[in-house]
């Protein structure tokens, strides 16, 4: 079986940015990596994604969102997530069942029993070996989201950076609730520094968790082999 990765935090922390920086790196060490995200990561999921990214969907109930989550997870896993495991492939996956805790959960205020036994039926109890929460302060990772979607005109993936501080602020404690619940799961890394920066103490603490779980080709190329 391959290696599962999950990257975590809140918006504009940095996820997408430091994965395509890991999956590089894997890469040139010979690593088969797939590369997927959720919400989406497959056709199906993805028409759910548009839904439940859409600020114009204002309207969608907690509820109603907590299970299109779960759909749309359901179908990732079976169809993207486990097959590349099944091949031996590592997967770096952009957020997973952790976010539906951390903003169904933490954020909306849904119960945390329910949303836990979603994701396991959602899943299969498919987790990560690993996940990498990128941690910073709301106000830093808002204004990069918000700058990033100025940028892209006509981008329409924004219902959540259009939320209030506060919730954000929810979310990134559920985030840091989880990985104290979870320390030999989850790592944390500081985000608020630059690309660089962020970059270096991702691969310090990948390298770190790979040696003690034995990984040692992804060890290696931590090691700057
Ligand atoms: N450490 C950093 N310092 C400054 N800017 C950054 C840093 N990391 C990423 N960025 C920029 O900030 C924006 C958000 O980064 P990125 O898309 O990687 O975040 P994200 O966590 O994936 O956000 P989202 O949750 O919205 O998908 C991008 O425009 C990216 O180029
Ligand atoms: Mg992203």
């Amino acid at each position: 079986m391959g290696f599962f990765i999950t990257f975590e935090g809140i918006e504009g922390c940095g996820k997408t940015t430091q994965l395509r920086l890991l999956k590089e790196r894997l890469e040139a060490a010979a690593e088969k990596v797939t590369v997927t995200r959720e919400p989406g990561g497959c056709p199906v999921a993805d028409q759910m994604r548009a839904i439940l990214l859409d600020a114009k969907n204002s309207a969608i109930t907690p509820l109603a969102e907590l299970l299109l989550y779960a759909a749309a997870r359901a179908q990732h896993v079976q169809e993207v997530i486990v097959p590349a495991l099944e091949r031996g492939e590592t997967v770096l996956c952009d957020r997973f069942t952790d976010a539906t805790v951390a903003y169904q959960g933490h954020g909306r205020g849904l119960d945390l029993t329910v949303i836990e036994e979603l994701n396991t039926l959602a899943t299969g109890r498919v987790q990560p070996a690993l996940t990498v929460l990128i941690d910073c302060p709301v106000e830093v990772g808002l204004s990069r989201a918000l700058a990033r979607i100025e940028a892209t005109s006509g981008a329409k993936e924004e219902r959540f950076e259009r939320e209030s501080l506060l919730f954000h602020q929810k979310v990134r404690n559920g985030y840091l609730t989880l990985a104290a619940a979870f320390p030999e799961r989850f790592v944390v890394v500081d985000g608020s520094g630059d690309v660089q920066q962020t970059g270096l103490l991702v691969e310090e603490a990948l390298r770190q968790r790979m040696q003690s779980l034995g990984k040692a080709g992804l060890a290696a190329v931590k090691a700057g082999c």
